[in-house]
C-alpha cells in the first residue's frame, strides 16, 4: 500500500508542478508531514517558503497559486493556508476510514514495499574477540537488529553481517598472557573476563619490558603465518567468546546472516594494498604506506604500517570490496558509536576513490550512560550486559507479579522476561541515537510514560477489550464493520493508525527507530483517550462493530510495531 503521506505528496507536487509549469522546483522540500499541531489539520506542506525563493514571490502567494490545484473532495476534505505560507491539509473522513480499513487486510500493515527486489547488508554488533560486551557493541547490537527488521518490513532483502573484531596484534599479546597467566578455574567460570585478565596482565608486561614485547610480536608473526599451535588457541579465544556473545544474542533476540569477522579478510589485505597501489591511490611516508585525503580535507589514513602490518581500514577496504562483489547490494549500512566516525570518512573516502559505487553509509550513536555501580568493572569501561538483563528481568518481575497476582508463576516469569528485555530495548530506541542519554530504570520500566512496559500493557489492554467483546457478543463480526469516526476521539485513533506506515518509512529514511517509538507512543495515547472517552461495549449495535474493529487495528499496529523495534507482546501483563 503507498502510505497517506505519499499520496498527499505526490498530490502536493503535481499541485505546484500545475501552478508553476517550466519552474525547475525539483529537489526542494514540497512533500507532506504530519501536522505538528492538530490545530491546523492533519498534514502540511512547507513547500511554499522554499519554492518562494526559487519563484521570486512572495511565499503566501506561492501557496495560494498551488492550493488553486489542490482539490478537495475524495482525499482531502479542507485545505488552508496559514502564517507566511503553510498549506495545511485535512483528510476526508472516508478517505481516512477507508484507509485504516485496508491496513487491516494488508499483509504489511499498510507498509509500501519500497525495499524489494533491493539488498542491503547491515553491519552491526561487531563486539571484539577475548573483551567483554561494550555498551557500545550494545546499542550497535540493539539498533542494527532494529534497523534490519524496519527495512525488512518494507521489502529489503537485509543481510546482517556481525563483523567480528577478531584479528589484529591484541593476539600475540592475548596469547602470551594466555600461556603465562591462565587461571583455569576462572577461565571455566567466566571465559571472557578470564581472557581480559591475562590480556590485561600481558599488555602492561609488554609496557615495562621490551623482551616481553617482543616475544608477544613473535607469537603474532606465527599466528599470522599458520603457526598450528596459536591457530587452535586463537581459535579458541574465538570459541569462548563467540559462546558468551551468543548467550547474549539470543537472551536479546538477535541473530545475524553472516558472522565474517576481520580474519575472513586478512588473505585479500595484500592484495587490496597492491590495487591502492596500482591506483597511485597511496605512497611511502616514514616506511608506512599512506593514503592522503587532502581533496577530501580528511587526515591520511595508514593502510600499511611500517612494520608490514595493515591496520582496521584496510580490512574494512578488503571487507567492501568483497561485499560488493559477493552480493551486489543497493547500500551498506555500518552501526557503530560515533567515535568511529573520522575512521568511516576516511575509509569511505578511499573506498570511492577506488571505484566502490555502493552507497555506503555510517549510521553513528552516541553512547549511552548506565546507572553507576551495578555495571561498571574495576575499569569502569566495559559493562556486563547479563547483569543489566537479569535486573531488569527482576524487577519487571515485580511489576508483573503487582499487576497479575493470579498469574501463575511461570507465566509471570515469561511475561517478566520479556517486559525487562523489552523496557531495556526500548529505553534505547525511543532516544534519538545521536543525543547523549542516560539509562535509568524509572523510566525504562515505568508504567505511565513513553516505556516498553507502558506500551506493552497498552496491547494487553487492547487485547482483553476484544475478548470480552466475543464472549459478549458471540457472533457479531467486527471485522468488516464500516468504521465511523463519529468523535474527535475515533478520528484522532484512525489518523495516529494511518500515520504508522509513514513513521516507519520515515524510520528507515533517516535510520532513526525512535521515529517509530515516537509514532507508537503518539497511538497509544490516542488510543487511550479514546478508550476513556468512548464507550465499547456498552455502545449500540454498528457503532460498537466499529470501535472494537478500531481497537483490534491499534492492538495490530502495536503489536507490528513493537515487533519491528524486536520487543515482545504478551497477551497479558
Ligand atoms: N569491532 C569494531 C569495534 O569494536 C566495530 C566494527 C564495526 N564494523 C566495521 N566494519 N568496521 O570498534
Amino acid at each position: 500500500m503507498q502510505t497517506i503521506q505519499d499520496l498527499l505528496s505526490e498530490q502536493v507536487r503535481a499541485a505546484f508542478a500545475a501552478a508553476f509549469p517550466g519552474a525547475d522546483l525539483a529537489g526542494l522540500p514540497l512533500a507532506a508531514t504530519p501536522a505538528g499541531d492538530e490545530a491546523f489539520g492533519d498534514y502540511q506542506s512547507n513547500g511554499a517558503m522554499a519554492a518562494a525563493k526559487v519563484l521570486r514571490q512572495p511565499p503566501r502567494q506561492v501557496a495560494e497559486q498551488v492550493v488553486r490545484h489542490l482539490p478537495t473532495g475524495d482525499l482531502l476534505a479542507k485545505v488552508e493556508i496559514a502564517g507566511p505560507g503553510f498549506i495545511n491539509m485535512t483528510l476526508a473522513d472516508d478517505a481516512l476510514a477507508r484507509h485504516v480499513a485496508a491496513m487491516q487486510d494488508d499483509p504489511h500493515v499498510g507498509l509500501p514495499q519500497s525495499g524489494a527486489g533491493r539488498r542491503l547488508i547491515l553491519d552491526y554488533s561487531a563486539p571484539n574477540v577475548a573483551k567483554p560486551m561494550h555498551i557500545a557493541h550494545i546499542r550497535s547490537t540493539v539498533i542494527g537488529d532494529a534497523l534490519k527488521r524496519i527495512y525488512r518490513a518494507l521489502g529489503y532483502e537485509v543481510l546482517g553481517d556481525n563483523h567480528l573484531g577478531d584479528w589484529g596484534t591484541q593476539f600475540g599479546i592475548l596469547i602470551m598472557g594466555y600461556r603465562h597467566f591462565l587461571d583455569k578455574a576462572a577461565l571455566a567460570a567466566s571465559p571472557v573476563d578470564e581472557l581480559q585478565r591475562v590480556y590485561v596482565l600481558s599488555h602492561q608486561r609488554c609496557e615495562e619490558n621490551p623482551a616481553w614485547q617482543d616475544q608477544a610480536r613473535a607469537e603474532l608473526v606465527k599466528l599470522q603465518a599458520g603457526d598450528p599451535e596459536n591457530r587452535a588457541l586463537w581459535q579458541t579465544f574465538i570459541d569462548l567468546s563467540l559462546e558468551e556473545f551468543n548467550r547474549i544474542y539470543a537472551r536479546l533476540g538477535v541473530s545475524f546472516e553472516l558472522i565474517r569477522g576481520e580474519s575472513y579478510y586478512n588473505d585479500a589485505l595484500p592484495g587490496v594494498v597492491q590495487k591502492l597501489q596500482d591506483l597511485g591511490l597511496v605512497r611511502e611516508s616514514e616506511g608506512a604506506l599512506v593514503a592522503f585525503l587532502d581533496d577530501e580535507k580528511l587526515p591520511p589514513c595508514i593502510v600499511r604500517k611500517s612494520d608490514g602490518g595493515y591496520n582496521y581500514a584496510t580490512t574494512d577496504l578488503a571487507t567492501v570490496f568483497s561485499r560488493e562483489q559477493e552480493f551486489q547490494p543497493a547500500a551498506i549500512l555500518y552501526v557503530t558509536d560515533e567515535r568511529q566516525q573520522l575512521h568511516f570518512r576516511q575509509f569511505f573516502a578511499i573506498a570511492r576513490k577506488a571505484g566502490v559505487t555502493t552507497p555506503l553509509r555510517h549510521i553513528w550513536f552516541g553512547l549511552m550512560r548506565l546507572p553507576e555501580g551495578l555495571l561498571s568493572t574495576r575499569k569502569g569501561t566495559a559493562i556486563k550486559l547479563d547483569l543489566l538483563l537479569d535486573e531488569a528481568e527482576k524487577r519487571a518481575l515485580e511489576l508483573v507479579r503487582q499487576a497479575s497476582p493470579d498469574m501463575p508463576e511461570a507465566q509471570q516469569q515469561a511475561v517478566a522476561r520479556a517486559v525487562g528485555i523489552g523496557a531495556v530495548k526500548y529505553a534505547d530506541l525511543s532516544q534519538n541515537p545521536q543525543s547523549a542519554v542516560s539509562f535509568t530504570w524509572e523510566k525504562a520500566l515505568a508504567m505511565d510514560g513513553n516505556s516498553a512496559p507502558y506500551l506493552q500493557y497498552a496491547y494487553a489492554r487492547i487485547a482483553s477489550v476484544l475478548d470480552k467483546h466475543a464472549e459478549r457478543f458471540p457472533g457479531h463480526d467486527w471485522c468488516a464493520a464500516p468504521l465511523v469516526l463519529d468523535s474527535p476521539h475515533a478520528r484522532r485513533l484512525a489518523l495516529r493508525l494511518a500515520r504508522y506506515s509513514g513513521a516507519v518509512c520515515a524510520a528507515a529514511a533517516q535510520e532513526k527507530p525512535s521515529l517509530l517509538a515516537d509514532a507508537l507512543y503518539d497511538l497509544s495515547q490516542a488510543y487511550s483517550s479514546f478508550y476513556q472517552n468512548v464507550p465499547f461495549l456498552k455502545a449500540e449495535a454498528g457503532l460498537r462493530e466499529s470501535r472494537v474493529r478500531l481497537c483490534a487495528l491499534t492492538a495490530k499496529v502495536l503489536r507490528h510495531g513493537l515487533g519491528l523495534l524486536g520487543i515482545e507482546t504478551p497477551d497479558r501483563i
